[in-house]
């Protein structure tokens, strides 16, 4: 483990998630990711927690920072986009780590398209998030924070 592994979330996200703010507002909100980093940040500080938040489009690059975080990050914060509906490779990655994944969705994804209601995520996560836009980061904190405190 990491020196400061104990006190960080890995706030992970992906596919498309870097346009939010102009993307279908209608449904994403219109705030932007950066803003959630920032709003993140401040809320895990409060918890004396600190946060490292990444972005990517790239399936397999969530697979390494999930790996990754088995020794960098005391739990994960996920919200795979798109690849939730998609990936067993991200199912995989997080059985096969044993820190506390959270996932999280800005929409409700089960009052939308049939496609969306399955997650690969939902049965290898600690607890499901979705339909609070940007405030679920929030809540999934606040979670996180719950459970380490219990497991300390
Ligand atoms: C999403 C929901 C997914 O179905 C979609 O593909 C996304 C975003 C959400 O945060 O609501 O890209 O994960």
């Amino acid at each position: 483990m990491s020196e400061n592994a104990h006190n960080t979330l890995l706030i992970l996200n992906g596919p498309n998630l870097n346009l939010l703010g102009t993307r279908e507002p209608e449904t994403y909100g219109c705030v932007t990711l950066a803003e959630i980093e920032a709003n993140s940040a401040e809320k895990a500080k409060a918890y004396g927690l600190t946060i490292d938040f990444r972005q990517t489009n790239l399936e397999g690059t969530l697979v390494d920072w999930l790996q990754e975080a088995e020794s960098s990050a005391a739990g994960v914060i996920i919200n795979a986009a798109a690849y939730t509906h998609t990936s067993v490779a991200i199912h995989d990655a997080i059985a096969a780590i044993s820190k506390p994944v959270i996932e999280v969705h800005l929409s409700n994804i089960f009052a939308r398209e049939a496609y969306r209601h399955h997650s690969y995520v939902s049965d290898v996560a600690e607890g499901v998030i979705c339909g609070f836009g940007a405030h679920g980061y929030m809540l999934a904190i606040d979670a996180l924070a719950s459970m380490l405190r219990h497991q300390s």
